[in-house]
């Protein structure tokens, strides 16, 4: 949600900027803008809309050479995308310059309480605040670092803030609180940023920069004090993915290529989880056993394709621990007085680890003192670092919105941490743990065979170019794939898409079946159970209502092959493991489907991949 930048150092700010924006503009991209200090004075651009159009306008204007600025790209809350709520915002008096992402939420009075004093605002966004405060500060005679602490103690919210001084040559300051914020450390030059993607090409060094935190840096230093001005202790670590990472490799869309980059993402994230005598260990479970074994019930908080992740995990968890295990969208969590205490585990799920819902029902869960595991594939974000332990999922940076090698990589990590309780409160033995994490090991082989067979779904994406309208449907864990699978489409194809449990179909939503209608039907593997058969049933009550049925079934399967106007075939693997295999046909097929209407598959319409606000 919004990403930003700063840089002081010998390079070309501009160019240093513009390249960090192009990097982080998964995070916002409805304008965008940057400023510089050249010659003791500010200069600056903004415009609505992409990168693009900051980058044109700059062809046409361009700003000064300067080796110190600061850099937005935005997702709107307060004021609509238009060049004048583009950031930076300025003081009134040309003096200071901000960037802001989050939420301002007394920003109401603060203006209020500006304009009695003179402003003049010439935006409407609550960030407009903060450089008035500033330049206010400052001309009392407060350095930049100090006036932008007092800054900070008079704000409500959420908030990461850069900011540059036209008469503090070679340094920018900045402030964080429940916003990420970063540092990345070079030789002889520093960055600020939401994320490290933006700077990765110059220092593979950060600091992570704590809550209620400030700093200011120079080309030759890092200085961090808290909001009260003490210093703080700081966090380096060393990030261990490179800029091909972040880049496209070739492929048109990231989400395509993190579509494909899935059998890695998976095996990583599997690496090293067996110790010397078999037993299943994470490094980065740090809640001790007599706590583990205390639990009684589990419950699972998380957002859109995370939240997906949850409900297919509570199956796995439920079977293999024999604990209650509850999943719950993160934004409702703490709003309906949770039943939570010392006993219940709670796991979060969040692939960027900033979502602010899973960050503030982390919080209320901690205060009723239960244990936290974050499962988050972003090493250092806010969720691990407010949580009691973390199973990183090792995805590599996923930059496409729609989340798909972080929604695998999640369910992985959640199947994870059900074996490791079951483990370490003895319900299964050591010999069946493994054969689990064995059977796991094998699937990105298997994700693999299903990538290698997508030349079939494009084929299908081809024939429903002109859908209006497409359903999907599933039963236990094939009900969050339709969920998920539904999901895609909607973000990235805009098209109507809804999934539900195939035997609910019944009880209303059969109504909407008319003729010609896509249906995807996730069929289970065939097992000893009846599961398989009751989705059958469901195929058939949908073919016999007109539904066009796009059948996911395990290869071999030749009932569901009976009832499939376009059949797409599985590799065998046991049922709860199915999800991994069913969804990347879905993600793909909505990836097709977009690219195909002309959309913008990596960054869909009114969204933003790390979701900082409530
Ligand atoms: O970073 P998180 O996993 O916490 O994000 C949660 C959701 O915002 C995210 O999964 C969102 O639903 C994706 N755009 C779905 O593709």
């Amino acid at each position: 949600m919004c990403g930003i930048i700063g840089y002081v150092g010998p390079r070309s700010a501009v160019q240093v900027i513009m390249d960090g924006l192009r990097r982080m503009e998964y995070r916002g991209y409805d304008s965008a803008g940057l400023a510089v200090v050249a010659d003791g004075r500010l200069a600056g651009r903004k415009k609505a809309g992409k990168l693009t159009n900051l980058a044109a306008e700059l062809e046409v204007d361009p700003l000064p050479g300067s080796h110190q600025g600061i850099g937005h790209t935005r997702w709107a809350t307060h004021g609509g995308p238009t060049d004048a709520n583009a950031h930076p915002h300025y003081s009134a008096d040309g003096r200071v310059a901000v960037v802001h992402n989050g939420i301002i939420e007394n920003f109401t009075a603060l203006r209020h309480r500006l304009e009695a004093d003179g402003v003049v605002f010439q935006s409407q966004t609550d960030s407009e605040a903060v450089a008035h405060l500033l330049s206010q500060g400052l001309a009392t005679g407060l350095d930049l670092l100090t006036a932008l602490r007092q800054v900070c103690l008079q704000l409500d919210g959420a908030f990461t803030l850069v900011a540059l001084d036209a008469q503090a040559p070679d340094r920018i300051v900045a402030a964080r609180r429940n916003s990420p914020l970063v540092v990345g450390v070079g030789q002889g030059e520093n960055f600020l940023a939401s994320d490290v993607a933006s700077f990765i090409e110059h220092t593979r060094d950060a600091i992570e920069l704590g809550q209620d935190q400030v700093v200011e840096i120079t080309p030759d230093s890092v200085k961090v004090v808290t909001f009260a001005g003490q210093v703080a202790p700081t966090r380096p670590y060393r990030i261990d993915w490179d800029l091909s990472a972040a880049e496209k490799g070739g492929y048109d869309w990231f989400m395509r290529k993190e579509i494909y980059e899935q059998p890695r993402a998976v095996a990583d994230t599997l690496l090293g989880r067996i110790d010397a005598d078999g037993r299943l260990c994470l490094d980065e479970m740090r809640i001790d056993r007599a706590k583990l074994r205390s639990v009684d019930k589990i419950i699972i908080v998380a957002c859109g394709t995370a939240y997906h992740a949850g409900l297919i995990a509570k199956y796995a968890i439920e079977h293999w621990t024999r604990i209650p295990c509850e999943v719950e969208i993160a934004s409702e969590f703490r709003y309906r007085d949770p039943i939570v205490n010392a006993s219940t585990l709670v796991v979060t799920i969040s692939q960027s680890g900033e979502t602010a819902d899973t960050l503030m029902a982390i919080r209320h869960a901690r205060e009723q003192h239960a244990p936290v595991v974050a499962i988050c594939n972003t090493n250092g974000a806010t969720i691990p670092r407010e949580s009691d332990a973390v199973i990183y999922t090792h995805a590599g940076p996923e930059i496409g919105v729609a989340s798909t090698k972080g929604f695998t990589t999640q369910i992985v990590a959640c199947y994870l941490l059900g074996l490791y309780l079951a483990q370490e409160r003895g319900i299964k033995f050591g010999d069946e743990v493994a054969a689990l994490v064995r059977r796991l090991a094998a699937l990105p082989d298997q994700m693999q065979q299903v990538l290698d067979g997508l030349d079939q779904v494009a084929e299908l994406a081809r024939r429903q170019i002109e859908a209006r309208s497409v359903l999907f449907i599933g039963r236990h864990v094939g009900y969050p794939v339709a969920l998920e699978g539904a999901l895609k489409l909607k973000e990235i194809s805009y098209l109507h898409a809804e999934g539900f449990a195939a035997g609910e179909l019944k009880h209303g939503p059969i109504a909407l079946i008319e003729p010609g209608l896509p249906i995807f039907v996730v069929v289970p593997p065939q097992g000893r159970d009846s599961l398989h058969d009751k989705v059958i049933s469901n195929l058939q009550e949908v073919r016999a209502r007109g539904a066009w049925t796009i059948v996911l079934a395990e290869r071999g399967d030749q009932e569901a092959s009976r009832w499939a106007d376009c059949l797409i075939e599985l590799p065998i693997v046991p049922t709860l493991f199915q999800p991994l295999v069913a969804i990347v046909p879905l993600q793909f097929f909505a990836c097709e489907l977009a690219t195909l209407k002309g959309y913008d598959v990596d960054q869909p319409r009114n969204l933003a991949k790390s979701v900082t606000v409530e």
